[in-house]
């Protein structure tokens, strides 16, 4: 009990945590990312990209963006019309935008930073939002789902990308283990920032499961709320619709 409640004290975001951290490991993120999941990340993202169910016409909204992967995996799966790429810290987006200049596809993208839990943009303005490993880094949850609520289409979907519960009891335990040692240590060799990388871990350990996510998606206005397990549920993608 005790142990839980210091997980979730530890794994608290705050917007001075955030910018601290991935504007130091910006130019790293990527690697961190390709070892830490072992190549799955890519996977991930594109099953978030199917369930988008992106049309050629498609305005989208990607939140968080960070160094750009997820905006990337949807204009050259999804194609859509237009992607706006967004994140609180800027020193990620200029990592995006140099892995976007060599992009050819049809899709426009487009880049600003933008605070994900107050959107500059005005009413009904996307058909689809998207989020990658982003909602769990912001303080204020409840008001990312509302803004994104009020700047969706009608039928429009939220699709959020974000660690989640193994359902396995045995291998949720390997999991943690994997997180709490093997993360830690990956993450100071390639950033020199081992801290950075504990609070992490801890904000996973704390995220709110399949079950309560779509919870807070519902309080929000979403009419219908679905998440499709991947890779043993270390990862959801959940879908809710305006
Ligand atoms: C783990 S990275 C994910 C990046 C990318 N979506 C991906 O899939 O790799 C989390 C990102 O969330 C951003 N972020 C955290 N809080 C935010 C907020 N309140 N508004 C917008 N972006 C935020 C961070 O700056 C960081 O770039």
């Amino acid at each position: 009990m005790a142990r839980g409640r210091h997980a979730s004290e530890a794994g608290r975001p705050s917007e001075e945590r955030t910018r601290h951290i991935f504007s130091t490991i910006a130019s790293e993120y990527d690697r961190f990312n390709k070892y830490s999941s072992m190549g799955l990340d890519r996977l991930w993202r594109r099953t978030t990209v199917r369930l988008a169910r992106l049309r050629r016409s498609s305005e989208v909204l990607d939140l968080a963006a960070g160094t750009g992967d997820l905006t990337l995996a949807l204009a050259e799966q999804g194609r859509p019309a237009r992607v706006l790429s967004t994140d609180l810290v800027p020193e990620m987006l200029e990592v995006a935008k140099t892995k976007v200049a060599v992009y050819e596809g049809p899709t426009t993208i487009e880049f600003d930073v933008v605070d994900a839990q107050a959107l500059p943009m005005p009413d009904e303005s996307f058909d689809v939002v998207t989020v990658g490993f982003g909602v769990r880094n912001m303080p204020d949850r409840s008001a990312n789902f509302s803004e994104v609520f009020r700047v969706l289409r009608p039928g429009g979907r939220y699709v959020v990308l974000e660690f989640s519960r193994p359902l396995f009891p045995p291998f949720r335990v390997l999991y943690h283990f994997y997180l709490r040692t093997v993360i830690p240590l990956l993450g100071e060799k390639l950033t020199g920032d081992r801290a950075s990388f504990e609070y992490l871990n801890e904000s996973i350990l704390s995220f709110p499961g399949q079950v309560a996510l779509a919870g807070e998606l519902h309080k929000a206005g979403f009419s219908e709320v679905t998440w499709r397990n991947l890779t043993f549920g270390i990862v959801a993608v959940h879908v809710a619709v305006k």
